[in-house]
């Protein structure tokens, strides 16, 4: 269940033009623009409900500016807040992938998305579910692979052990309700809310978790030139199959970069990504060897045997 890269970052930027150009549109006390969805009455009724309260229409004109000038949310986030709004939570959802995939409210509150009725719909709406430190579980219902990574970080252990003092949840980072992707420039900004010196909660993690993510589009960019050098030999005859073989190896490791991203173990994740580099490396070192010795007209074993026999031949001669 992934998105390729290239369109992630598309959806990315249209993302952030559709959360403008909709929530203002709110603003005008405009209904928010329908996805297409089957039967699903939450949805249906919670679209009507608009912004009641000027401070509701305050906390909208704050988050358009901070997206304007593309400042990322903090901690005491002024979507957080939005998110307590009922109006809101449509508003911010509509616009997002989960819309997109037909991730609909009764997916993480319950409920009954067929009845029509408030108070039947309402019915085994959770609590429990949407509450901060279950939202591993809630996510991770559809989002194994980053909970199953994310199980094994300290982050996880700390929110599990209920102590004092913060840690984040699946929510901290992406919203309940956009389901945003903190981006490589954003990161750093974001990490330390938390991580910084007056807490003591390792101040070194922000810049280390920016130069991490963008090692990865370092990655991305050297496994396209791979790509390209490949696609270029094979037109021309040449054997490419263990270039082909290290590609695949980088494209795997590509594949599990977002899940093990979730692990918060960024000496890890460096390696991981490092090791990928190193198989896009060795693919394009395979293809130059390769040009070097062009490819043999008869099988390549061939000459060895007949070397090795002649050999043979000699030796057996001379001990006659
Ligand atoms: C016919 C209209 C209607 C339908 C259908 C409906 N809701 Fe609501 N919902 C509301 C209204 C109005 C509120 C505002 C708070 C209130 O008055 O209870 C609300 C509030 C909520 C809240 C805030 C918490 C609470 O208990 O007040 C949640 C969560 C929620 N709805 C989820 C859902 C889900 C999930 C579904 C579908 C299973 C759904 N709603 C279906 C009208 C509806
Ligand atoms: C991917 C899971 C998810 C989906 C889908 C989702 N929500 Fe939520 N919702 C949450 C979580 C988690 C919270 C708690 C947020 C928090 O504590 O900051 C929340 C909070 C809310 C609240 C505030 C509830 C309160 O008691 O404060 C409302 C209202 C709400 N959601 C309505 C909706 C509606 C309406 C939809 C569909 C249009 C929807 N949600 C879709 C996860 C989801
Ligand atoms: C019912 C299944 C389901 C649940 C529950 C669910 N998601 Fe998703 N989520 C999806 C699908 C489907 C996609 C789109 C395909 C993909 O990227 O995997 C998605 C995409 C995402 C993305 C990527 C968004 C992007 O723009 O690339 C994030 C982040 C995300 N979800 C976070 C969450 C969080 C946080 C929760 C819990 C509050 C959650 N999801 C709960 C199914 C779910
Ligand atoms: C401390 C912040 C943080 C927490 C906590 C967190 N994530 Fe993420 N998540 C990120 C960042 C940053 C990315 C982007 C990683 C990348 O670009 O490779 C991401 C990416 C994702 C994606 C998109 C992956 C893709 O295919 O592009 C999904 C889905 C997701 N997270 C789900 C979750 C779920 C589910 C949880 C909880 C179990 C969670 N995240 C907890 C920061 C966080
Ligand atoms: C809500 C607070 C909070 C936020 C936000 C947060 N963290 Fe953490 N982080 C913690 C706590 C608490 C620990 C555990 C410290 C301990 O137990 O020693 C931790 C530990 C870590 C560790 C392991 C410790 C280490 O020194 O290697 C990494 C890595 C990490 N966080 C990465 C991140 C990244 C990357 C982000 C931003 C995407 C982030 N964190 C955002 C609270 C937070």
């Amino acid at each position: 269940m992934r998105l390729k890269n290239v369109s992630k970052i598309t959806i990315g930027i249209v993302f952030v033009l559709l959360s403008v150009s909709a929530l203002q549109l709110l603003v005008q006390s405009a209904v928010a623009a329908t996805p297409q969805l089957p039967n699903n009455s939450c949805a249906d009724c919670h679209r009507r409900l608009l912004f009641s309260t000027e401070e509701q229409r305050q906390f909208i004109d704050i988050r358009i500016k901070h997206l304007e000038s593309g400042i990322s949310c903090s901690i005491v986030c002024h979507e957080d807040k939005l998110n307590k709004s009922t109006a809101s939570s449509y508003a911010l959802w509509s616009i997002s992938t989960h819309a997109l995939f037909n991730v609909t409210c009764e997916k993480c509150h319950g409920g009954n998305q067929l009845a029509s009725t408030k108070t039947e719909a309402h019915v085994g709406l959770s609590n429990n579910s949407i509450a901060r430190a279950n939202t591993p579980e809630t996510c991770g219902k559809c989002h194994e692979s980053q909970l199953a990574e994310f199980k094994s970080s300290l982050h996880f252990k700390k929110l599990e052990s209920g102590e004092e003092g913060p840690a984040p949840a699946c929510i901290t980072c992406h919203q309940a309700h956009s389901v945003r992707v903190l981006t490589a420039s954003e990161i750093e900004d974001f990490c330390s809310n938390c991580h910084n010196n007056i807490t003591g909660i390792d101040p070194s993690v922000p810049k280390r978790a920016a130069n991490a993510l963008s090692s990865v589009n370092e990655l991305q960019v050297e496994f396209s030139k791979a790509r390209s050098a490949i696609i270029t030999a094979k037109a021309s005859g040449q054997d490419v199959t263990g270039a082909e073989a290290e590609l695949d190896s980088a494209r795997t490791i590509m594949k599990n970069i977002p899940s093990v991203w979730h692990r918060f173990n960024l000496t890890y994740f460096d390696t991981e990504v490092q090791r990928g580099v190193a198989n896009t490396q060795k693919a394009e070192k395979s293809l130059e060897e390769n040009t070097a010795t062009p490819a043999p007209q008869k099988s390549p074993g061939f000459e060895g045997f007949m070397l090795l026999a002649g050999l043979l031949a000699v030796y057996l001669i001379k001990r006659r």
